[in-house]
């Protein structure tokens, strides 16, 4: 498997998930190729206080306006790609199969090569269209992963939360990892 990975971060609430996700694969040296949206880079700014050299150093930056980006191109090889959080109006941009941004078109290409696209969706509620948006993407073969965490692992914190969404993406790809306690019956 490639460890290289795609991060997608948009301008819904919940870049913390974005932080912990990055910290969790960097941790376990994967490569992260990050694309924000404008809006994402300032909501997570207001709701983290994270800024561009926050990341770690395996942490590639691509601009969302560059399409000559090598995440333009399905013969870039990656295991795949996550937007977390995914705002509606991303959700919406890849259900149409639009790729005038490199967010969306990197999720195009990652649909096309059948890689697994994972989407965290944050909205509530959801109207009939996103819906209707998250049913297309699904169809397409992306995976919808709302961020609404259990509580069956007795979450203290909010990182508890936090790391039980990330966790169970990470399951998506097949990652080890030990972010939460597992559900293993009563
Ligand atoms: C602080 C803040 C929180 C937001 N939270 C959400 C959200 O949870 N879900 C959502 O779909 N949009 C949310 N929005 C609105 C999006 O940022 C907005 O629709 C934007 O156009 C998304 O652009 P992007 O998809 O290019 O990131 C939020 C905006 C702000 C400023």
């Amino acid at each position: 498997m490639t460890k290289r990975i795609i991060v997608g971060l948009t301008g819904a609430s919940g870049s913390i998930y974005t932080l912990a996700l990055i910290k969790a694969l960097a941790s376990l040296e994967w490569q992260i190729e990050l694309v924000m949206t404008p809006t994402g880079e300032k909501v997570l700014a207001f709701e983290t206080g994270a800024e561009r050299k926050s990341f770690p150093e395996n942490v590639n930056i691509h601009e969302n306006t560059n399409l000559f980006s090598s995440l333009a191109s399905g013969s870039y090889r990656t295991s795949g790609m996550v937007v977390i959080p995914c705002s509606m109006n991303t959700l919406g941009l890849m259900a149409t199969g639009t790729g005038d941004h490199l967010l969306a078109r990197a999720a195009q290409v990652t649909l096309k090569e059948r890689r697994p696209l994972v989407v965290v969706p944050r909205e509530m509620p959801y109207n009939i269209i996103h819906l209707e948006n998250m049913l297309r993407l699904a169809r397409a073969g992306a995976t919808i992963m709302p961020a609404s965490p259990g509580f069956y692992h007795h979450p203290q914190q909010i990182q508890d939360l936090v790391n039980h969404v990330v966790g169970r993406v990470l399951d998506q790809f097949g990652i080890e990892h030990a972010l939460f306690e597992r559900w293993s019956g009563v």
